[in-house]
């Protein structure tokens, strides 16, 4: 592909981008300064939404849908604590055959909004041997190991910088403040690296092995792209992950997907309670 074609399919996507936003600004009743992603069967706080307004994604210019087990594909409006909240209930992943910029699209719409503050969760394996399942993990630092970036290519100026820091790819204010709601809330949680693949198939015992080797505590599909892109946009991030399987090599069993999901929905009423806790707090800064 000759460069001037990718300017041009850059240019497009701003355009798409700005539309969306556009579009979302003119239905809603105050542009979110916080936003909340959901993973895999961790839709629980869209009910401590107050006065929700709901966009269905397919209705948004140029919003990516998903195809994935329970993942709804609604983005909800409202307040929480005060605080003008986004939701995303439900996202879609690289593995479905989008491209990174298409699963980062809604976060250059955050970005469009004026989102200060992104929340994301999702489901993990628990690469660390003393992990127990059906408990969150608050994401201190990832690894990119998908083998690509939503930031290749043409760089959008307005956007962010070419080469955009990373020295604290998750806010340390806010993991300390979602450690603390945990603790007060009496949740267990763990807090450690997650390392992404593209998935869609369950890693092998030797991928495994490696991937705890490199350091990581988590394994999953999905957040790291999103969190690039925020990275990029200068939006604060906290990550947590819902720990659905013990992704441990010397005592792995078949894993399905609808395990996963099980798992995950059991884990979202404390992630939820955490992020509740989370954005009081920011509303009391
Ligand atoms: N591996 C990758 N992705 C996942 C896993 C896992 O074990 N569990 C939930 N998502």
């Amino acid at each position: 592909m000759k460069l001037s074609t990718l300017e041009e399919e850059i240019a497009g996507y701003v355009e798409n981008v700005k539309k969306a936003a556009k579009f979302i600004e003119q239905k809603v009743k105050q542009p979110p300064k916080v936003s909340v992603i959901l993973g895999s069967g961790l839709g629980d706080i869209s009910q401590s939404l107050e006065e929700a307004y709901v966009i269905p994604y397919d209705e948004v210019p140029g919003f990516p849908t998903s195809t994935a087990p329970g993942h709804k594909g609604e983005l909800l409006f409202g307040e929480i604590s005060g605080q003008p909240t986004m939701l995303m209930s439900g996202r879609s992943h690289y593995y479905e055959g989008y491209s990174m910029r298409t699963v980062t699209f809604p976060v250059r719409v955050m970005q469009e909004l004026g989102v200060e503050t992104m929340i994301i969760t999702n489901a993990s394996g628990g690469l660390d041997p003393s992990f127990d399942v059906g408990h969150p993990m608050v994401i201190r630092d990832q690894i990119n190991f998908m083998g690509d970036s939503p930031l290749i290519g043409p760089n959008v100026d307005d956007w962010g910088p070419r080469f955009p820091d990373m020295s604290e790819p998750y806010d340390r204010d806010l993991i300390d403040t979602a450690l603390e709601a945990a603790k007060e809330l009496g949740i267990g949680v763990y807090e450690g690296v997650y390392v992404a693949v593209s998935g869609p198939n369950f890693e092998t015992p030797a991928e495994l092995r490696m991937l705890r080797r490199f350091g990581a505590e988590a394994v999953g599909m999905s957040t790291v792209p999103e969190v690039i892109v925020a990275n990029h946009a200068g939006m604060r991030v906290l990550g947590i992950s819902a720990i659905t399987d013990r992704a441990v090599p010397e005592d792995l069993k078949p894993l399905t997907a609808e395990e996963v999901l099980q798992v995950a929905k059991q884990t979202g009423s404390k992630i939820s309670s955490i992020i509740l806790r989370v954005i009081k707090r920011l509303s009391e800064d």
